[in-house]
């Protein structure tokens, strides 16, 4: 497994406030996936936890600061987009407690992070990025206002 890179073309919005925290959120991940790959899993499982719960609180951050702006900027598609962003944090949620309750288990930790998590969070940042973020960008850009985008 791959860590994410950053891709200025396809994630890049040309807003400095959002792209600065998505490629945040992409150093969040890329940890998990230095965790995953690391030799000696007796190590791990503390720096597991708190990058899980660094990647709940990011995520709850960046998403507010995108919702806020939806509504400086009046964006007509703010519900569904909105509705992604819940979809997230809900998953995000669940793994979370996953992660709480198999407290202990290192080996079991890692196995299905590798597995499954990673390609979830993997996916859906960089979907969700490219082509919900990317609707915003182009609302503001169509209004003459890309550029100068301010909370
Ligand atoms: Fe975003
Ligand atoms: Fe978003």
């Amino acid at each position: 497994m791959a860590k994410i890179v950053w891709d200025h073309n396809s994630m890049g919005l040309g807003i400095k406030l959002l792209d600065e925290q998505h490629q945040r959120l992409v150093g969040i991940i890329n940890q998990l996936y230095e965790i995953v790959e690391q030799p000696e899993p007796a190590t791990a499982e503390e720096p597991l936890h708190d990058i899980i719960d660094q990647l709940v609180d990011y995520a709850y951050y960046h998403f507010q600061t995108e919702e806020l702006l939806f509504e400086k900027y009046q964006y007509p598609q703010s519900f569904a987009h909105i509705s992604e962003h819940k979809y997230f944090t809900s998953e995000l949620g669940r793994l979370a407690a996953r992660f709480a309750n198999e407290r202990g288990d290192t080996e079991r930790l890692r196995q299905p992070l590798q597995l499954d998590i990673l390609a979830f969070l993997t996916n859906w940042l960089i979907n969700h990025i490219c082509f919900c973020d990317r609707g915003f960008a182009n609302y503001l850009k169509q209004q003459g206002q890309l550029g100068e985008i301010t909370l």
